[in-house]
């Protein structure tokens, strides 16, 4: 079970506003306490921070507002102490436009780094080479290839299909671009040698241009992965891809199913509260109150990656992430829980985004920092207590690095950790119940009871060997009936759940009402 951290905004151990990994590391114990046995933190190292840090200044340096590379060595061991893996954000796609690597790669004069980046034969090529190309950055006679923020220079990892009227795309085999490949692995070697557990990608599918079919680009990462297989066989690896047939078919031992190359997972959260530049959805979600959403537009394509995916790999199904709004908008307490509650119990990894466990909210008017945009609302300071600052930094107010929600009432760890029935004491006790039985875990084997398209409640089996849980969840605001096959010997043991569940059977089958967000996971006994 994961737990994203970012950073800056995790725990503040020196009192400058910013957080840092001497800060994570005291909170090792609370990622523990929940459950959750990996941590992927988003990029600590040496960057300007126009992109929170995507913007990669020194690939083999800890930023210094996070710390040195003796407190993030020491981040792996105090996990690894409490049986917890450590993933690190590597960003193979571009680098900050400040990196040494780029600033002489924008000299005129031929180089090293002339290569490292991709740059047309003329400053005056920016419209004619039908790509979105920056002009006038340096005196070299070029336009650069920005990879996400214009401060963001790609990376030369080679064209899949140079064109050949356009010299300036070199193959795959170019000299320059295996030095960049190189240098990549280069970087991948020196932290897991440092300690780390492995790596989640950035940007993992766009790493090489103009490649219909991803099949350079899955080449590249299949040799990222024999590295592994080699020399680092626990190390593991997690795409930013989100489409797991083709991550996994690449090398990954799991790929993210988000708000990118697929509208699946906004089916399930979010599509009419934030409309983000990269969702295309617009139809309302499974999870939502209104009760209009359709589960299938997730389910299908996820089964379909699963039956791909087969035990290959993993797809990972976190509660949000840095990059879209938060899970806790417009949704009540209960209602999150219930969104917990499938993602503890579907056969995927769960990933919680820091805060959702308490339901922090999307703060959505703040202004942006560091390239966030609309995501900066995602990416407030954690609340740990409601003391100054929610237990964040002992800082001035004015110093944090974004301000901390201050509406009244809003949630805190302290608080809630007191409350048998919180939102938290929940989200721990889903995760220990997902821990406990392998059926809910990624063999667990799952059967859906009622999951057609816009219907509610959603009702599935999960199986291994002879432990069974039926799996009832009723997002709506309404009472939801439904039929299922479960003979009177076989009695539903509640386990955990909120709201009315009732089950009259009627023969062979039963049927059940799911009341306004009701939820519940029930254990199965044959009744002998
Ligand atoms: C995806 C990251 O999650 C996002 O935060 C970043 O801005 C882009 N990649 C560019 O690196």
């Amino acid at each position: 079970i994961f737990y994203q951290v970012y950073p800056q905004s995790f725990y503040d151990s020196n009192g400058d506003g910013i957080g840092d990994i001497p800060g994570l590391i005291e909170k090792l114990d609370y990622i523990q306490w929940l459950g959750c046995n990996a941590v992927w933190m988003n990029p600590c190292f040496d960057s300007p921070f126009n992109d929170a840090g995507y913007d990669v200044r020194d690939f083999y340096k800890v930023a210094p507002r996070y710390g040195t590379n003796a407190d993030l060595k020491r981040l792996f061991k105090e996990a690894h102490k409490r049986d917890m893996r450590v993933l690190l954000d590597l960003v193979p796609a571009h680098t900050s436009a400040d990196h040494p690597w780029f600033v002489q790669s924008c000299r005129p004069d031929k180089n090293k780094y002339t290569h490292w980046y991709l740059w047309t034969d003329s400053a005056w090529s920016w419209q004619k080479e039908g790509f979105s190309l920056i002009r006038g950055a340096s005196d070299r006679n070029g336009c650069y290839l920005p990879s996400f923020f214009a401060s963001q220079p790609a990376l030369n990892l080679g064209f899949a299909r140079p064109d050949p009227k356009q010299p300036w795309q070199l193959p795959v085999d170019h000299p320059d671009v295996k030095a960049v490949r190189r240098e990549i692995k280069s970087i991948l070697r020196f932290w897991l040698d440092a300690g780390a557990d492995g790596f989640r990608a950035d940007m993992a599918s766009s790493v090489v241009k103009n490649d219909p079919g991803w099949k350079e680009t899955s080449r590249f990462w299949r040799e990222v992965r024999d590295l592994l297989d080699k020399h680092y066989t626990e190390a593991a690896l997690l795409s930013e891809w989100s489409t797991p047939s083709a991550a996994i078919a690449a090398g990954f031992h799991a790929d993210f199913m988000i708000h990118i190359n697929d509208t699946a997972y906004d089916a399930l959260f979010r599509q009419e509260i934030w409309r983000n530049h990269w969702t295309r959805r617009n139809a309302p979600s499974f999870f939502d109150k209104q009760g209009k959403g359709d589960i299938t537009a997730f389910l299908k394509p996820f089964l379909n990656y699963q039956a791909k995916i087969r035990r290959k790999g993993h797809i990972c199904v976190p509660s949000g992430n840095h990059d879209i709004s938060r899970l806790a908008y417009g949704r009540s307490s209960r209602e999150l829980e219930l969104a917990f509650a499938f993602l503890m119990t579907l056969p995927a990894l769960p990933l919680v985004y820091y805060g959702d466990e308490i339901g922090m909210k999307y703060l959505r008017h703040l202004h942006s920092k560091e390239g966030g945009y609309e995501r900066t609302g995602s990416r407030t300071p954690m609340q740990w207590t409601g003391g100054k600052n929610a237990g964040f930094s002992t800082a001035p107010k004015n110093k944090l690095y974004l301000p901390v929600d201050s509406a009244p009432g809003a949630p805190n760890v302290e608080k809630q950790s007191r409350k048998n029935d919180s939102l938290l004491n929940r989200v721990r006790q889903l995760i220990q119940l997902r821990r406990s039985a392998p059926a809910l875990g990624r063999d667990g084997k799952l059967t859906l009871l009622c999951a057609e398209r816009g219907k509610y409640p959603l009702v599935y089996l999960r199986r291994a060997g002879r432990q069974r849980y039926l799996v009832v969840l009723n997002p709506s605001g309404q009472d939801q009936t439904a039929t299922v096959i479960l003979t009177a010997k076989e009695k539903p043991k509640k386990l955990i759940g909120r709201g009315r569940i009732d089950f009259l059977p009627h023969g062979r089958r039963t049927n059940l009402i799911a009341g306004p967000s009701g939820y519940g996971i029930f254990q199965i006994s044959d009744g002998d």
